[in-house]
């Protein structure tokens, strides 16, 4: 069963930025736009760079590899549309970040 896991504080993650946690074994990076967060797996779909160190700019998080965008929301690869991540579910409560996965 899923459930919310507190991950970070929403201070822990400056905006445009992201950070990789390990969720319930799963690395999952979680990105601030503004103080809205987002949550995807970490590795890009392309060949497995670490997307949670790449940025975020205009709604797209971008791999630090090789440059491929995904839309933070729901996961699709504007660079190849074949391609895309799974996104879960985040929820801020106080100044926790939780995560759904
Ligand atoms: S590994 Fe992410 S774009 Fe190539």
């Amino acid at each position: 069963m899923s459930d919310y896991v507190t991950v970070a504080k929403t201070s822990d993650i400056r905006s445009g930025r992201g950070k990789a946690f390990t969720i319930n074994g799963r690395r999952i990076a979680v990105f601030n736009d503004n103080e809205d967060f987002y949550a995807l797996d970490n590795a890009c779909a392309h060949a497995l760079g670490p997307l949670g160190r790449g940025r975020l700019r205009n709604g797209m998080v971008v791999c630090p590899v090789h440059g491929y965008a995904y839309d933070a929301k729901t996961g699709a690869c504007q660079t190849d549309v074949r391609l895309h991540v799974r996104t879960y579910e985040v929820m801020v409560e106080g100044d926790e970040i939780k995560v759904k996965c």
